[in-house]
C-alpha cells in the first residue's frame, strides 16, 4: 500500500493536491476536516460536537478524531492506499495511526510536508472564504488561532516522522502545477 501524510500548516494546499494525488496514484483521500464538515451539514452528534472546536479554530479531542479516521480506513477495504490529509495533527493522532495501520499489516509510506510562510497562508485562506463558505476561513483571529495551533500542537509531528526517515519537505509556494511536480517526483523517488 501506498499510505501518504499530506501535512501542511492550514491554507498550505494539502486538499488541493490531494485531489490530484488521489487520481495519479489511485488512493482513498481521507480530508478530517472535510468528514467534520460533512457532519456539521448533516447535523449528526458527531457534527454537533466537532463545531465547538472549529468554530474556534481549536482541535476536536484526540479520541474523538481517531475514532472517526479509523471508521473511515476500515469503511475503504479495497483501498490501495490513503491520503491522510489533516491528520495526524498530534503526536497522540500520530502514533494511534501506526498503532492502527500496523494492525492491518500497513504502515505510512512517507510524509509530505508542504512549506509556506505564514503570510501567505493568511491570504489564501482569506481568499478561499469567499468560496469556501467556511466561518473559520471568514475571520482573521480564526485563521492566526488555527496556525498558532498548528504552530503549538501539530508541527511536532513532522518529527515523529523525520525520527523514522519518513519526513520530506516540499516547497509550497508557486504555481499548483509545480507543487504537484514536487510531490510527484519526492512519490517516486523514495
Ligand atoms: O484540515 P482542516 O483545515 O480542514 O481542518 C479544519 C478544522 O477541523 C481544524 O481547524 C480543526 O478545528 C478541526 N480538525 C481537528 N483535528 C483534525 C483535523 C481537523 O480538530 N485532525
Ligand atoms: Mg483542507
Amino acid at each position: 500500500m501506498l499510505n501518504i501524510v499530506l501535512f501542511g500548516p492550514p491554507g498550505a494546499g494539502k486538499g488541493t493536491q490531494a485531489a490530484r494525488l488521489v487520481d495519479k496514484y489511485n488512493l482513498v483521500h481521507l480530508s478530517t476536516g472535510d468528514i467534520f464538515r460533512a457532519n456539521i451539514k448533516g447535523e449528526t452528534e458527531l457534527g454537533k460536537l466537532a463545531k465547538q472546536y472549529i468554530d474556534k479554530g481549536e482541535l476536536v479531542p484526540d479520541e474523538v478524531t481517531i475514532g472517526m479516521l479509523e471508521s473511515e480506513v476500515e469503511k475503504n477495504k479495497d483501498a490501495k492506499g490513503f491520503i491522510f490529509d489533516g491528520f495526524p495533527r498530534t503526536t497522540v493522532q500520530a502514533e494511534a495511526l501506526e498503532k492502527f495501520l500496523k494492525q492491518k499489516g500497513t504502515e505510512v509510506t512517507v510524509m509530505l510536508a508542504l512549506d509556506v510562510p505564514e503570510d501567505e497562508l493568511v491570504k489564501r485562506i482569506l481568499l478561499r472564504a469567499k468560496d469556501s463558505g467556511r466561518a473559520d476561513d471568514a475571520d482573521e483571529s480564526i485563521i492566526r488561532n488555527r496556525i498558532k495551533v498548528y504552530n503549538t500542537h501539530t508541527a511536532v509531528v513532522a518529527d515523529y516522522y523525520d525520527a523514522k526517515n519518513k519526513f520530506k519537505q516540499i516547497n509550497g509556494v508557486g504555481s499548483i502545477d509545480e507543487i504537484s511536480e514536487r510531490l510527484y517526483n519526492a512519490i517516486d523517488n523514495q
